[in-house]
Order: C-alpha cells, then structure tokens, then sequence
C-alpha cells in the first residue's frame, strides 16, 4: 500500500513536470528568440494547449468505460482532475498574454463585447470553479454537488471551440477538433447509456 502510494506521488510529479513543458517552451521561446517568436505565436500555442488538455480531460470517461478496469485506465481516472487543472493554468496563461498585450481596460471592454473573445471569457469563467474544486477536499464538501457542479464543464468545452472557430486564423483547424470533441462525447454518451452509469 505505502509503496502504491509512493508509486503515485511519483506519476503525479512526472505528469506535472511533462505538462509545464509546453509552458516552458513557449516562455523559453518567446524570451529568447524574439524577433521570430511573439504575441501571437504566444496566445495561439497557450490556447491550444488549454483546448487539447481539456478534450484529454474529457477522454478519461468514455476510455475507461470503453476499455474496462486496467492500471492505466485507474490511473488516468485519479489523474483527471490534474489534466483539468492543466487545462485551466494554460487558459489562464493564455488570458494573461493577452491581458499583457492591451492597453487597458477600456479596450479590453470593448473586444470583450465581440461573440469571438465573449466565449473565451464566459469559458474561463465556467472553468473557475471547476479548477477550485478539483480537490478532495472540496469533493467531499460539496458530496452530490460537486458531479452537478462539474458537469459545467460540457457548456465550458462547447463555448471554448465557438472561441477558436471565431479567433483562429484558419478555422479549419477548429472545426477538425470540434469533430474530435463530438466524437468523444457521442461515445460518452452511448457507453454510458449501455453500462447505465452516469
Ligand atoms: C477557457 C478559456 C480559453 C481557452 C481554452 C482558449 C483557447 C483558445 C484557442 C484554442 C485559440 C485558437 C488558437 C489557434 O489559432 O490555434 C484561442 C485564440 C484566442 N484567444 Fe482564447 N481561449 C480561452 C479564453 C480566452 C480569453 C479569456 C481571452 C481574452 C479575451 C482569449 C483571447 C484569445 C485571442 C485574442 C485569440 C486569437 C489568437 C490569434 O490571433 O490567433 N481567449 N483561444
């Protein structure tokens, strides 16, 4: 038992060194290459890293009802919570780049009215709570609350691709993850109508 849980310390401190990665590549990138590395190359690759941990995040249900009771599929089930929280530090990487770049509040004001960046921040702010409370003990605070509380996490996911679909250069990257998103949670959906979970 001691040695699982040593076991697990050191999973959840490699899953941890290998999400900051593309943190540190984009800050390494951006501070010492400048002139071929900037603003744009900056948000564009935080926002896709947020958007790609959160579609790893929703992975986990339909992969462990798909592929059963495994050590790898347990393990993912007890990492999801970090995959969720990573998803939300690269979101809020990605907001404060382009808090950074503005000039002040009236201009953020003013593109916050746009359908393009009123998802980003609706989105952000559903995902709040959810990364607050990606911990045991407010699991057990919030008891049935908490699965009620986290299912925001589908209007969240939903308003985060309207965002790319409406800021990306080229859309069609966009819409080639969405396709991937609806995907997961059709399989979702019908595995767990077929194993009656929830
Ligand atoms: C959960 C929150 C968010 C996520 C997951 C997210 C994700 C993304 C993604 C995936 C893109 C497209 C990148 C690409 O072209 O490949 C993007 C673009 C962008 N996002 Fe967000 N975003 C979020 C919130 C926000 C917020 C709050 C703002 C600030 C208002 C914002 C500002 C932008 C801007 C300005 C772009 C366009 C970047 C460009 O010029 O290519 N995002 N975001």
């Amino acid at each position: 038992m001691r040695l699982g849980r040593r076991r697990l310390g050191i999973g959840r401190v490699a899953l941890w060194a290998a999400l900051a990665l593309p943190a540190l590549a984009i800050a390494g990138r951006w501070t010492l290459t400048p002139a071929d590395y900037g603003f744009g190359h900056a948000i564009k690759q935080s926002g896709d890293w947020a958007a790609w941990l959160l579609l790893a995040t929703l992975a986990v249900t339909p992969a462990r009802l798909a592929l059963g009771t495994r050590p790898f599929t347990r393990w993912l089930g007890i990492r999801r919570r970090d995959l969720g929280v990573a998803s939300f530090a690269y979101a809020a990487l990605h907001t404060a780049i382009y808090l950074a770049d503005k000039a002040g509040i009236v201009a953020i004001l003013a593109e916050a009215r746009g359908v393009d960046l009123l998802t980003g921040w609706l989105a952000l702010v559903l995902f709040a709570p959810l990364a607050i409370t990606s911990n045991d003990r407010s699991v057990r605070a919030l008891k049935r609350r908490w699965k009620g509380l986290h299912r925001l996490v589908y209007p969240a996911a939903v308003l985060v691709f309207v965002h790319w679909a409406l800021t990306a250069f080229d859309p069609r990257t966009a819409y080639g993850h969405i396709a991937i998103l609806a995907a997961i949670e059709t399989v979702r959906i019908a595995l767990q109508y077929r194993q009656r979970v929830t």
